[in-house]
């Protein structure tokens, strides 16, 4: 199976922070203050679920959180975790086999699309984003290569950057042996929003640039037409 984090589920928080520390975790943390009070929320791939504790911080009761993840480890770690007055609809599926009818208000995808080749990040892209409404807040959490130029960024790191493609072959080395991920490079997802019209409330750096997170709002405009 493809991007199956079951064999290192147990380390994975803990590798994660010996290596970027707490950006990782911070990056989505700084969004959750764009949550609404209520309603229905996505997250996809949330690994081993400490998002839910940290969600429960900010909202304690309100949210529905459908949490599809594809990992039955992570799924099951993710089970023990105190959601408090909020109520989780765990889904251990692909999102790519998920569907529903009811619009969700948030997306979350924290570190989802560095685990896609090309052609299924644009596919999971309009999946997702058939399923939120218009006016929709989509919480984006990645690694970035970009120098940031605007609309249509540069996809080439500065000169002083080259540790971050180097960083990034080793990590897809890494993730490769034991998760079969199926990316061998990072795909920059800016231009499926921008096509789709979103439009960037928040956009913030961390580890030196190396981690964006980006708050969107879908405008609808796009699916008007
Ligand atoms: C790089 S980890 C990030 C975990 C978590 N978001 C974090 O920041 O700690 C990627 C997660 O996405 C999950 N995943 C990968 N492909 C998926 C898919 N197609 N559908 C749902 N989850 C997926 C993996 O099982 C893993 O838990």
């Amino acid at each position: 199976m493809k991007n199956n984090y079951d064999k290192i589920a147990r380390y994975y928080d803990l590798l994660s922070r010996l290596v970027f520390f707490k950006s990782q975790v911070n990056a989505q943390i700084d969004q959750l203050r764009y949550l609404p009070g209520k309603g229905r929320i996505l997250i996809v791939g949330g690994g081993t679920g400490w998002i839910l504790e940290e969600i429960a911080k900010v909202i304690p009761e309100g949210l529905h959180l459908v949490y599809v993840e594809i990992s039955a480890k992570m799924m099951a770690l993710s089970k023990e975790r105190s959601v408090t007055g909020n109520t989780v609809e765990f889904v251990n599926l692909g999102i790519e086999d998920f569907s529903t009818d009811q619009p969700f208000d948030v997306i979350c995808t924290p570190f989802l699309f560095d685990n896609f080749a090309e052609e299924n990040a644009v596919m999971v892209f309009h999946h997702l984003d058939s399923m939120l409404r218009n006016g929709g807040l989509w919480f984006h959490t990645d690694f970035d290569l970009a120098v940031n130029k605007g609309r249509g960024d540069v996809r080439q790191p500065d000169n002083g950057d080259w540790w971050k493609t180097v960083f990034l072959a080793l990590m897809y080395r890494f993730f490769k042996l034991v998760a079969n991920v199926e990316a061998s490079k990072l795909i920059n997802m800016k231009p499926c929003f921008e096509a789709a019209d979103y439009k960037v409330l928040e956009q913030k750096h961390y580890y030196r640039k190396f981690i964006q997170s980006l708050v969107l709002e879908k405008s609808g405009q796009k699916s008007i037409d």
